[in-house]
């Protein structure tokens, strides 16, 4: 219950504004006081009339009201909580640099009480590098953030950015408006939903190339930066689960709230993965070396004057992914990826099959995607085959986790 709680109900505009009134409906039931700002983008969706009956307050929605002049301070000092909802780029924009240029941005400005915003967007506008900036700059001031979640995947439009529903929001006032410690979420920790939908699951991801000895300072190695697979731990841990990242050496920082295994080669990679068996997710990002040297020299190769340079028989490593596909312990939802330098969908087609596994990422790396920002991938699964566009890899490891969250609910 919110009884005695006091809520400024911010509205900017988004297609999801109608979504709104059934949030009001939904706080005023919870015994909240509702007061409601509209922006000039908020009225183009919902009417100040429509809101005002439902709160049982009158809207504001003018900066230079006559009797605004101290309104928007005072407005700023009433509330327990400011929930901004839906929450346009243009407003989280405005919010992240400081700009007071309507109500509902000066009273962002002027409040001292905490924030919560429920971003709805274009897909494109979500993922875009200065929202994705805007966005970091508000969670590291502690504001806090319900949604976006995923629209219909199929769509070429589709995506993150569908506001988050009105009940999931209430939740996160709810936890906003809890006595500290009582609150799961800490102001600000991550961009999950309110409703942290993979919470209780266990989530196993392996990251990072392997290194395959040949002498006790030689070894084998591959491109692999660790940047995707650590970005994919990371956005499953922000929607609630568990996680253990098996990683090969990488320079990239571990995801705040996984537990990292730490290996060098395939077979220890292989045995790290089966030590944290049972789980209900994984996903294999890793870039394991398919083979190793069968016989790794116990001393350093040395160079002899006048000697051939030495030949290296290789073995066979381990195929980790099949071997979790096939597992007594199968997890329930197992990802592959596939690197391709051509036919990148038939490839990954025939390796899904191949590998026993429910999903294949594919992505083309003919470019300079192997330590690059950016990803454009192809997620293969039983049904048949999602185009991504291209995005930043933290995108694509918000994507498919929320991808991931949507499949087991
Ligand atoms: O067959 P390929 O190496 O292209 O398959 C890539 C996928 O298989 C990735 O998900 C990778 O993590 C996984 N893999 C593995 N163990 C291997 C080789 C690849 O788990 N030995």
């Amino acid at each position: 219950m919110l009884t005695d709680r006091r809520i400024l109900l911010v509205v900017s505009g988004s297609i999801a504004a109608y979504k709104v009134l059934d949030l009001a409906r939904l706080l005023r039931k919870a015994s909240a006081t509702v007061h409601a700002v509209l922006t000039a983008g908020g009225a183009r969706f919902v009417t100040r009339e429509a809101l005002a009956g439902i709160t049982g307050q009158r809207v504001h929605d003018d900066l230079w009201a006559a009797e605004a002049e101290i309104g928007h301070i005072r407005l700023a000092r009433l509330p327990d909580l400011v929930v901004v909802a839906p929450a346009s780029a243009d407003l989280l924009a405005k919010m992240a640099h400081g700009l007071a240029d309507d109500l509902a941005s000066t009273i962002l400005l002027a409040t001292r009480a905490p924030v919560l915003v429920a971003p709805a967007m274009n897909p494109a506008m979500w993922e875009h590098p200065a929202t994705r900036a805007n966005m970091a700059a508000l969670v590291a001031r502690g504001v806090r953030v319900v949604g976006p979640g995923l629209g219909a995947m199929a769509e070429p439009e589709s995506g993150p950015g569908r506001l988050a529903e009105p009940p999931e929001i209430l939740a996160a006032v709810e936890a906003a408006l809890a006595p500290p410690g009582e609150s799961p979420h800490a102001p600000g920790a991550t961009l999950s939903p309110a409703g942290r939908p993979l919470a209780g699951r266990h989530a196993l991801v392996t990251s990072g190339p392997t290194h395959e000895p040949i002498d006790p300072v030689r070894y084998i190695a591959n491109r692999s930066s660790g940047k995707q697979g650590h970005a994919i731990a990371g956005a499953l841990a922000a929607l609630g689960a568990r996680v253990t990242l098996v990683s090969g050496p990488v320079a990239v920082p571990d995801p705040p709230g996984v537990t990292v295994v730490r290996v060098e080669t395939a077979r220890e990679m292989l045995a790290a993965c089966e030590a944290a068996l049972p789980a209900d997710i994984a996903v294999m990002a890793a870039a394991v070396a398919d083979w190793r040297v069968a016989r790794e020299a116990a001393q350093k190769l040395k160079k002899q004057p006048g000697a051939a340079a030495p030949s290296l028989e290789m073995a066979l490593n381990p195929d980790i992914l099949a071997t979790l596909s096939r597992h007594a312990q199968r997890p329930g939802l197992v990802v592959g990826f596939a690197a391709e330098t051509e036919r990148v969908v038939q490839h990954a087609t025939e390796k899904r099959l191949r590998k026993g596994c429910d999903w294949i990422v594919a992505n083309d790396v003919s470019g300079g995607v192997m330590g690059g920002e950016r990803n454009a991938v192809h997620i293969v699964t039983a049904e048949g085959v999602e185009d991504w566009p291209e995005l930043p890899k933290a995108a694509v490891a918000e994507r498919l986790a929320l991808r991931i969250a949507q499949t087991l609910a």
